[in-house]
């Protein structure tokens, strides 16, 4: 039987342009190197891109380079042509001076991509943090069908009989080895124990997270986000994720239909219930401005900030994400909005169905929790503005009680700043005597967002000195211009914009000024009067490094700030660019 595509597929103007025998057989040349015959790709069939982002370099997403077998068999059942590609490796944990520089560099490669060769259809694989929105912000500039296919998390980890999640047991395990509780040697081996298999972090850190929401947004088939790496399942849904892409290219099921606000608010939401990192901001704004989807600032409050904590997972809470998914996964947590009224189900997904078909309820209660019954009330991001900048976010699903009865009277917190000009200053610093820090103080970092690291890096979550760590304080509260991991339990005040070498607040902000942050009013100013900002303004601001490489460069000229998505500015009046076939 043959099926007619809802619109013509783009690849039929390299390979069976009229009259241009001599193009095709230019193209087919060496296409047949490889293997493909003219047959095939002559044939009428859609040809479907696999964008693989696994690689020696990008281990967390290295199960790709297995679980593309699975989808080409989905993609030649199904009636398509597979061809896969590489995408720039992002590893977050490796990459100097931070993966943060990649995201939109792997953006614009993947544009380039997916607008210049004879693609209909694409899956994305996605995994580490960065690789999910740098490859739905590419689909959506070119806007051809697309799906989310995740690699997984990682086994649960484990170490002496405890859950030990990747990423946050380094930032706990940081602070038992200042504490003198534990040995360098525990230290690593802690390390390796919550890593125990192929897959990214299976801790709630901004991995899970983004797959997660690319899920919610209804860009993955449901269940993909959590199914870990090794098990049988994700092959299946590899497979399945192949076959589906052949059918979205006959229909034309292309991004733009899929996201809209209601799918980005659905998405907000979700990361409030799950625990989500606080990367999910700038993510979440960059791939809706993508999108061409108006997002504001205030949306994280109106939608996100009264959501609770369903999920109990790392780093806001005990498990990891092994048991995350046998408790139901993401559909399940989508079932728990949609039955208080807090999610839009009629939501379009790349099924062809609303996201409401795929939701089931959760199997396991002690990971799921009902609405009803959360693991805290009010879980969202809150957002503050103030004399310092004009935005910031805080992730409250980690605030605990005893952080909150340390440090937060009646909804408001004043504390006296001790400033760092980035993270080696940091270093060098913290337990300097003569900074006197104590637990009446604020850990501040400046110098740390889009243009002044550049990239901006994930340090704001610092730790104490020594000394108050071993007297048994593990917190101090933090603020800064930058970002911080998503496995990280600290209750940073972070992605402040501007940053300070944008002329942010930050910049005239000195160590011994009192900050005050009244939770209430969303507010948090440096208790600093007008004259003496003004006096401050003046003097040249804080040094940030110069550039190192070319892209460095570029980044910097036309990337924009944390709390707009921190993208490529120019980038996102370009939107269906696969309208209008390349010339030859
Ligand atoms: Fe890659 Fe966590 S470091 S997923
Ligand atoms: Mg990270």
């Amino acid at each position: 039987m043959t099926r007619t595509p809802a619109r013509p597929f783009r690849s039929r103007d390299w390979f069976a342009a009229p009259g241009r025998s001599d193009m095709a057989a230019l193209y087919l040349e060496r296409f047949m190197n490889y293997g493909t015959t003219p047959e095939e790709l002559r044939s009428g069939r859609p040809i479907i891109g696999i964008a693989q982002s696994g690689s020696d370099l990008s281990p967390c997403n290295r199960i790709h380079l297995d679980l593309a077998r699975r989808v080409r068999d989905g993609i030649r059942d199904a009636g398509g042509v597979p061809i896969e590609f590489p995408t720039h490796p992002i590893f977050e944990n490796c990459r100097r001076p931070t993966a943060a520089l990649d995201r939109n560099l792997a953006y614009l490669g993947l544009v380039e991509i997916l607008n210049g060769y004879p693609i209909d259809a694409v899956v994305l694989t996605t995994g580490c943090d960065k690789t999910t929105p740098s490859a739905i912000m590419a689909a959506s500039t070119v806007d051809i069908p697309a799906i989310v296919l995740s690699g997984g998390p990682m086994l649960d980890g484990w170490h002496e009989g405890e859950l030990v999640g990747s990423g946050t047991v380094i930032w706990r395990s940081r602070r038992k080895l200042a504490a003198g509780e534990i040995t360098e040697e525990e230290f690593l081996q802690r390390a390796c124990d919550s890593a125990p298999s192929a897959g990214h972090c299976n801790t709630m850190g901004t991995a899970s997270t983004m797959n997660s929401v690319a899920e919610a947004l209804g860009l993955s088939l449901p269940g993909c986000a959590m199914i870990p790496a090794p098990y049988r399942e994700r092959g299946q849904m590899a497979y399945a994720t192949g076959r589906r892409i052949v059918e979205m290219a006959y229909e034309d099921l292309r991004p733009s239909r899929i996201l809209t606000r209601e799918s980005f608010l659905n998405a907000i939401r979700a990361v409030s219930a799950l625990g989500g990192s606080s990367n999910a901001q700038p993510h979440i704004v960059a791939m809706a401005r993508h999108a061409g989807v108006e997002l504001h600032e205030s949306d994280w409050m109106a939608f996100g900030y009264d959501i609770p904590l369903l999920v109990d997972v790392q780093p806001a809470g005990r498990f990891l994400g092994e048991r995350f998914h046998r408790a139901g996964g993401v559909p399940a947590v989508l079932w728990e909005l949609l039955q208080a009224g807090k999610l839009d189900a009629d939501c379009l997904t790349v099924t062809g169905k609303p996201l409401g078909d795929g939701l089931r309820e959760a199997s396991d209660r002690e990971v799921i929790r009902p609405y009803a019954d959360p693991l805290k009330e009010r879980a969202g991001f809150l957002v503050l503005k103030g004399n310092l900048f004009d935005f910031a976010i805080m992730k409250t699903s980690v605030i605990s009680d005893a952080f909150q009865q340390r440090f937060i009277r009646d909804g408001v917190m004043e504390a006296r700043a001790i400033v760092f000009d980035g993270s080696d200053d940091y270093h060098h610093r913290i337990n300097d005597p003569a900074l006197d820090i104590d637990e009446n103080c604020i850990l501040v970092i400046r110098g740390s967002g889009v243009i002044g690291w550049p990239g901006s890096a994930e340090v704001v979550n610092m730790q104490p000195p020594d000394a108050l760590i071993q007297r048994g304080i593990q917190w101090l509260p933090t603020l800064g211009d930058g970002r911080q991991s998503g496995t990280s339990d600290s209750p940073s005040i972070l992605n402040a914009s501007p940053e300070s070498a944008a002329g942010g607040g930050l910049a005239w902000l000195r160590t011994g000024d009192m900050i005050r942050i009244d939770f209430n009013a969303g507010t948090c100013n440096a208790l600093v009067d007008a004259d003496e900002i003004a006096r401050r303004t003046a003097e040249a601001p804080p040094p940030i490094p110069a550039d190192n490489t070319p892209w460095e460069e570029l980044f910097r000229e036309k990337t924009g700030q944390l709390g707009a998505g921190g993208v490529l500015d120019f980038a996102i009046k370009y939107r269906g660019t696969s309208k209008k076939t390349p010339r030859h």
